[in-house]
C-alpha cells in the first residue's frame, strides 16, 4: 500500500512556494524564504518571511504558512515546502520546527528547496527527535 506521503503533490507545494519566495520582506538579511505546506482541508497554504527594523520581530516564512492554515480553517500540516536559496539547505529554524510539531506528526514530510527544485526530505522526526508536544499536555 502506498504511504501517504505518495500522494502529496509536492510539485505544487514547489511551485506555490517560488511564487511567493520573491515577495518576503527580507531588507536586512537580504535572505528571501518562502514556505507552503498542504493542510488537513486539502488547501495549500504559503507564507514568506517578514523582517523588522526592530530584529526579534520578524517572523519566519513557516510561521507565516502556519498562520495562514490557521485562519483558513487547516488545523493539520499533511507536508510543508521550505524554499530559500544558498549553499546550505534551508531548513527550518528550531522555533519552526517547534511550531510545525504543534501540527504534525512525526513521518510528516518537510521538504527543503531552493530555486531550482527539491534537494532535500526529511521527516518531522528527523528534524525534530524525541518532541514535546500537545500530547504531553494530556494527563
Ligand atoms: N528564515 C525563515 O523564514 N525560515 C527558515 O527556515 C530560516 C530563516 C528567515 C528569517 C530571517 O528573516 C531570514 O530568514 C534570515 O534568517
Amino acid at each position: 500500500m502506498a504511504d501517504a506521503a505518495s500522494q502529496i503533490d509536492f510539485d505544487a507545494l514547489f511551485a506555490v512556494a517560488a511564487r511567493v519566495q520573491p515577495l518576503a520582506y527580507a531588507p536586512y538579511s537580504h535572505f528571501r524564504v518562502g514556505a507552503a505546506l498542504l493542510a488537513d482541508d486539502g488547501q495549500v497554504y504559503a507564507g514568506c518571511n517578514i523582517e523588522n527594523a526592530a530584529y526579534p520581530s520578524g517572523s519566519c516564512a513557516e510561521q507565516g504558512a502556519i498562520s495562514a492554515m490557521i485562519a483558513g480553517g487547516g488545523r493539520a500540516i499533511a507536508a510543508i515546502l521550505v524554499l530559500g536559496e544558498g549553499a546550505e539547505l534551508v531548513t527550518p529554524c528550531g522555533a519552526c520546527r517547534q511550531r510545525i510539531r504543534e501540527f504534525a506528526q512525526a513521518e510528516t514530510p518537510v521538504v527543503i528547496a531552493d530555486l531550482t527544485g527539491v534537494r532535500a526530505r526529511f521527516s518531522l522526526a528527523e528534524l525534530l527527535p524525541a518532541s514535546f508536544g500537545p500530547d504531553n499536555l494530556r494527563r
